[in-house]
């Protein structure tokens, strides 16, 4: 009864945050779902310009939450597939929920904690936005393996990137690591850098902090298959 009328004060999708927070799932980045319509206008118009609209075309938004990226996407994109992928059941639920209610068959939403599950070469844009961070590292501590750790960036990374036809984008914002600094980044080219907005420090392979870090490598360019 309690825990009823607790679920009813903080909403659902609050709940679930803290049901994360509380039993991290493995490969769990960012727990929190924060998002909002059009968060990333400049980019999400700059990779219109580069890779175009169409129903052959496809887009990820990795840690998707309660679905804003993919309809504001799907504003910027009419006719393209588009794909949603979170950790939280329960925002995927909410999602899938506001697909129905508009009938969007060109989307679809999955819970998962990788995109190890997706096709290789699959999507013309990955968006990794806000997900491989964690607020409590905000205070910028000299070691981050008490939240996070690059050996489990690099891994779910590596997905995404796998999951990027070659001549595709892979954008990765406000994160704690760096592409750069995984093995899978030899295959992009950093076509865009941004300076951080958001308290973000930046830790190295070895989990500890780096410093004279300002900005962060975000639009990446598969190389295209040489012939
Ligand atoms: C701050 S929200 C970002 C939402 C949206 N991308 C944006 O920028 O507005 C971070 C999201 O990442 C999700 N997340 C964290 N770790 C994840 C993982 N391993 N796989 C998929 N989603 C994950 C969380 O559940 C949360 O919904």
């Amino acid at each position: 009864m309690l825990l009823d009328k607790l679920k009813r004060l903080g909403g659902r999708h609050w709940w679930s945050v803290w049901r994360l927070r509380l039993r991290p799932p493995p490969g769990l980045f960012q727990p929190v779902g924060d998002t909002r319509d059009d968060r990333y206008p400049v980019l999400f118009r700059m990779v219109h310009d580069c890779i175009g609209d169409g129903p052959d075309r496809a887009l990820l938004s990795f840690g998707c939450s309660t679905g804003a990226e993919i309809w504001s996407l799907r504003r910027h994109f009419a006719t393209a597939r588009l794909r949603g992928l979170d950790i939280n059941a329960t925002s995927i639920a909410l999602a899938e929920a506001e697909r129905r209610r508009r009938g969007d068959d060109d989307v679809s939403f999955a819970t998962a904690a990788s995109a190890v599950a997706e096709p290789a070469d699959r999507f013309d844009a990955v968006f990794a936005m806000a997900v491989f961070r964690d607020g409590r590292l905000g205070g910028a501590p000299e070691r981050c393996d008490r939240y996070l750790r690059f050996a489990a960036f690099e891994r779910t990374v590596t997905t995404l990137a796998n999951s990027v036809r070659p001549g595709g984008l892979l954008l990765i914002r406000h994160a704690n690591f760096r592409f750069e600094d995984t093995p899978a980044a030899a295959a992009f080219t950093c076509v865009l850098r941004q300076p951080y907005r958001q308290r973000t420090p930046v830790y190295g392979r070895d989990d500890h902090r780096l410093s004279g870090v300002d900005d962060e490598g975000v639009v990446f360019r598969k190389h295209a298959d040489r012939v």
